[in-house]
């Protein structure tokens, strides 16, 4: 039996998947060491093989086969735009995709203005800004602490996530609009579900019944 690759969200959401996966009875013990420099991580009795990448990585690794499965965020799910199934929603890592500002935002928003939008999400922004609301804006691209654009003046407004709203709230910001919500979710190669579909079914209902407890 060949091995089942998995590609996990460096971070919280690997911990957590991690965890749901020991619950359904597989562990894999070296990956906790938090001193290992290792990579790759193997269990042998249930032929699985995990790594960790950065979020925005793994819809690339599982699409291109690298990895047969992933844990990833749903906002980069969205944003990254892979081939690749959806299978599972684990429930955990939720969130919300909103378009945040000052209140006085709120008013070029409702007349639809020309704004500027800062995000780490420039993908997300697009879709929301032209094909939802049909509103012309100008996107520009963060790679964090986002909710610094529209107090130093970058932009009127930013497509951020939020959770439990505490960034925003001590820094002046509202949530002017909800997006959509989030979570993390499984992921699994095209062809991997056609050629490993028993073993991936049986896998999913495992963690499905552990998530439901
Ligand atoms: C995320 C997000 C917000 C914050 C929201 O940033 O971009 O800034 O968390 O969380 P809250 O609603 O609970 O305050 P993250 O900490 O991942 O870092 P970043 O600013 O580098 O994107």
């Amino acid at each position: 039996m060949r091995y089942l690759t998995f590609a996990l969200t460096k971070g919280r959401l690997a911990k957590k998947t991690l965890d749901v996966f020991e619950r359904a009875g597989i562990t894999c013990e070296e990956m906790k060491d938090p001193a290992s420099r290792k990579l790759i991580f193997v269990n042998e009795e249930h032929k699985l093989r995990f790594f960790l990448a950065k979020g925005p990585d793994v819809p690339t690794y599982v699409e291109y086969g690298a990895a047969d499965m992933g844990v990833v965020g749903k906002d980069t799910i969205l944003e990254e735009g892979r081939s690749m199934y959806e299978v599972l929603d684990l429930g955990f890592g939720k969130c919300r995709m909103c378009v945040c500002g000052p209140e006085s935002a709120r008013e070029l928003l409702r007349h639809q203005e020309l704004i500027r939008v800062a995000t780490k999400y420039p993908n997300i922004a697009k879709d929301y800004f032209y094909n939802k609301r049909h509103q012309t804006v100008e996107i520009i691209k963060l790679n964090g602490s986002i909710e610094l654009a529209p107090i130093v003046g970058l932009s009127e407004v930013i497509v951020d996530i939020v959770e439990t709203g505490s960034t925003l709230k001590e820094n002046g910001l509202q949530v002017l609009e909800e997006i959509v919500s989030l979570s993390a979710r499984m992921v699994v190669n095209q062809v991997s579900m056609k050629m490993e579909n028993q073993r991936i079914g049986e896998l999913l209902r495992n963690l499905k019944e552990v998530l439901a407890e």
